[in-house]
């Protein structure tokens, strides 16, 4: 492709004509609910013995979509499968390679607003949340697909006389790909793009609270020619089917991106040599995060409660990216308190179907129960400024809510809540909020708002977070342009989006001839 890459635009729902086009896509996509999605090994679409229904976590009674379960015998007929699709697959030019996911690309942006608008319908997204999360997974397919030509080209070696070397980059073999129910789309494609792309087979097992979108996926890459067997599609049980895929002695690696436990378990299950295995199982990891943003005395304080607010209770805070803890310096922390609060309090909650929510439903039961038990355990460690309560029965409501003067070893300030739950902490001078910041096991984003060049430069050096913002936001990475990844227990910092995430996903071989 020779035409550079840029980032897709997101949709301005201030002008008529898009609510309009956005509207008409939840009714396209309502007249399709319940539908039933097979599981796909091979091209071959195949009914499990179960079946799960898929709901709306704003609407718990109304199924999105039933959805086939595998169980052991099909994943292994999925590994075997993408194991012998290896063998043409990995010899396929790469740029043909590249042009499947530039083909898909083009077909999700003519359909857009259908995408997205079943991530409100699955997910809970709010419009623009959805419009970003298919934006985003149009970027990643765009920019993966470059990235695997770049790969492509001669590498510069040093010359010697009477030789020719050659490095080229290699895929690895068969993938497991486990994405996660937040970026339901995005990541989930960016995943499964990126393994493709290098040339790897996939068997793809989509979260469990959100596979519609991803037999949505499967249906697109169908559309655009992908041979049968190279993406697998396999929705079922992580402790089962999710084990036997990681331990099998044929997976060559294993992209995950979700929760600390459940990275860690795969993380130890793929070091061990399964017997009859030729290789190091490699693991991509993105994990969680306690994101904090600090705000400085000496700094912007509106664009500090903007950010902090956005931050914070975008997507009901459920992004690992998510800021969980504003760590404010004492001589602002009463003002920046108030005015996040104000900010706070303007905030809709409700059904993401109307474009005025601001914020949705939590994804599910054991979210909302794991949200709510950590607000009454903040409202003991801290001051209830904001929220606590929960909203609409019908779905998984749970009202933003911020708990001040919290102490920066609290649970609430350590441990991922993974919702609209904000700890504020008071900091007596810079190098104090920076040690706080970096107090926890994590190191994903963070963001700094400041006016003082000295105290950016420090945070610059000091700060340990694989995403660093200064005078931003701490959510909403953009492919390309903020490549990301976290450290610590926040995963291999793989840095999804970014030019190295693909040399993840090969192995480089040289070929020296002598003349
Ligand atoms: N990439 C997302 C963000 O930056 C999180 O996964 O918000």
């Amino acid at each position: 492709m020779n035409i550079p890459f840029v980032n897709e635009p997101f949709t301005a729902f201030a002008v008529q004509e898009n609510r309009e086009a956005f509207e008409d896509a939840l009714r396209k996509v309502q007249s399709e609910l319940g539908r039933e999605y097979p599981i796909i090994i091979g091209g071959q679409k195949i009914t499990g013995s179960q079946t799960l229904h898929s709901v709306n976590p704003a609407a718990k009674d109304q199924v999105i979509g039933t959805v086939h379960q595998a169980d052991r015998e099909l994943a292994e007929k999925a590994i075997q499968t993408a194991a012998e699709t290896f063998h043409t697959w990995k010899h396929t030019d790469p740029n043909e390679r590249a042009r499947y996911l530039y083909k898909a690309a083009a077909m999700m942006r003519r359909r857009k607003h259908e995408f997205s608008a079943w991530m409100v319908y699955e997910a809970g997204k709010t419009w623009p949340e959805a419009d970003a999360d298919t934006a985003e997974a149009i970027d990643f397919m765009e920019f993966y697909a470059r990235e695997m030509q770049r790969l492509s080209e001669p590498q510069p070696l040093v010359r010697i006389a009477g030789e020719d070397n050659e490095l080229t980059y290699i895929p690895l073999g068969v993938g497991i790909v486990i994405p996660p129910w937040n970026f339901p789309l995005a990541i989930m494609a960016g995943m499964t793009s990126a393994a493709l792309v290098s040339g790897n087979t996939v068997v793809l097992k989509p979260a469990s609270t959100t596979p519609v979108i991803a037999a949505k996926f499967m249906e697109l890459l169908a559309e655009a020619g992908l041979p049968d067997g190279v993406v697998n599609f396999l929705p079922g049980p992580g402790s089962d089917v999710g084990d036997y895929l990681v331990d099998h002695a044929l997976t060559r690696f294993v992209s995950f991106t979700g929760s600390r436990d459940v990275g860690l378990r795969i993380n130890e299950r793929a070091a061990k040599t399964a017997p009859g295995q030729k290789w190091i199982k490699r693991v991509i990891a993105e994990m969680g995060g306690k994101d904090s943003i600090v705000v400085d005395n000496d700094s912007d304080l509106e664009l500090a409660a903007e950010s902090i607010t956005a931050s914070a209770f975008g997507f009901s805070g459920q992004k690992c990216s998510a800021c969980s803890r504003a760590i404010i310096h004492k001589d602002v922390y009463d003002e920046v308190l108030q005015k996040v609060l104000e900010r706070t309090q303007k905030l809709t909650l409700g059904s993401p179907l109307e474009m005025q929510s601001y914020m949705g439903p939590v994804i599910d039961d054991k979210a909302y129960a794991k949200i709510t038990e950590y607000i009454e355990i903040g409202k003991r460690e801290g001051r209830l400024v904001h929220g606590g309560g929960t909203g609409d029965p019908q779905g998984y409501f749970v009202e933003p809510t911020i708990i001040a003067d919290v102490d920066p070893q609290a649970r609430i300030a350590q441990e991922e809540i993974f919702g609209p739950v904000l700890a504020f902490i008071k900091a007596n001078s810079f190098q104090e909020a920076l040690e706080i910041a970096n107090n926890t096991d994590y190191g994903l984003t963070g963001a700094v708002i400041s006016r003082n060049r000295a105290h950016l430069e420090q945070a610059r050096r000091e700060y340990f977070a694989g995403n660093l913002y200064f005078n931003r936001k701490c959510t909403g990475a953009l492919v390309g342009t903020h490549p990301f990844g976290g450290f610590n227990m926040s995963g291999t910092d793989s840095k999804a989006g970014g030019r190295d995430y693909l040399l993840l996903f090969t192995q480089a071989k040289l070929v020296s001839e002598k003349y």
